[in-house]
């Protein structure tokens, strides 16, 4: 085979479609899981180009992009939505379709529903779920339907008011106990992986270590397999005060603004837009139309 062919497979392989067993094999390495949130297209274009393993198409939505107070207002079809976005345009990362409130809950039978609509209808090659107790026999369902699917335990945003607010979870013995029982019960039930939301850091590498399949986690320590971050708390989109585990990478919405103010202020002296900016018309054209005109207002 020559050098083209060559590179061209290379980068085809290089751009495949990872799957869950090689995050499996990851965690084995030692090697550490990137994931972060996307709700669009452009932004899984980024997401992937800077090698994330795994896109969440998070709640965190309701949020960030529809501007709600909490995670608990986004519906089902507004989550298929974003998921078509960004798995439209991730080729490489798998897409993590989140499971919205009310959407699961009900029934193993409505759980396995509404994870077949994420990967029918929004071409998720995963999704995620909140919770423990019953909420191990829905992942059990989705797995038995033969559907990738993640845990979340910990924090978790859709039962904040239960947990007592957006508060670290798993800090006395007992409840860090309680923390691994749930881990363990998803991993049991066929979750692929289990998210770890704001549990203490040595709690968190505890249940890492005891666990076959990856934890990814967010405030929860470097001891995870892997870490999240939500989109616009890493680069620094989001107005609100971010929680203590974000590092923030960027200041975009800083930027963002600065460029916004720069365009009003640019439309409004006219300065914007130049001849670069402006598509031209033939000399002999443009007298050909300022003659007809012409000829128009006489007429009129
Ligand atoms: O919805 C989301 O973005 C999440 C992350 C915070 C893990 O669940």
């Amino acid at each position: 085979m020559s050098i083209q062919p060559r590179l061209a497979a290379a980068s085809a392989a290089a751009r495949a479609k990872l799957g869950v067993p090689e995050l499996g094999e990851m965690k084995r390495r030692g090697d550490k899981l990137s994931v972060v949130t996307a709700y669009d297209a452009p932004s899984a274009v980024l997401a992937e180009a800077a090698g994330v393993e795994l896109i969440l198409v998070g709640d965190t939505a309701a949020m960030v992009v529809f501007g709600h107070g909490s995670t608990l207002p986004v519906t089902l079809e507004e989550m298929i939505l974003l998921t078509r976005a960004v798995s439209g345009a991730a080729r490489r990362p798998l897409v993590i379709g989140d499971l919205p409130f009310g959407s699961y809950e009900v029934s193993d039978e409505q759980a396995v529903a509404s994870a077949i609509r994420l990967l029918k209808e929004g071409g998720a090659d995963l999704v995620k779920l909140e919770g423990a107790g019953r909420m191990a026999s829905r992942v059990r369902a989705i797995a038995e339907a033969n559907i990738g699917v993640i845990g979340h335990v910990g924090l978790t945003p859709q039962s904040a008011t239960r947990l007592g607010g957006f508060r670290a979870q798993g800090r006395t013995a007992a409840s860090a106990l309680a923390l691994f029982d749930d881990a363990l019960a998803l991993e049991r039930a066929g979750a692929v992986a289990v998210v770890l939301e704001a549990v203490p850091a040595a709690v968190a590498a505890s249940i890492s270590e005891r666990l076959a399949v990856p934890t990814i986690g967010i405030g929860a320590g470097p001891g995870c397999d892997g870490q999240v971050l939500v989109w616009h708390d890493l680069l620094g989109l989001s107005a609100a005060a971010t929680p203590r585990f974000v590092r923030r990478y960027a200041e975009l919405g800083e930027e963002i603004a600065g460029a916004l103010r720069a365009y009003v202020a640019d439309v409004r002296s006219g300065s914007f837009p130049e001849s670069v900016h402006t598509y031209s018309i033939p000399d002999e054209e443009r007298a050909r139309f300022e003659a007809a005109l012409a000829e128009r207002r006489l007429r009129g």
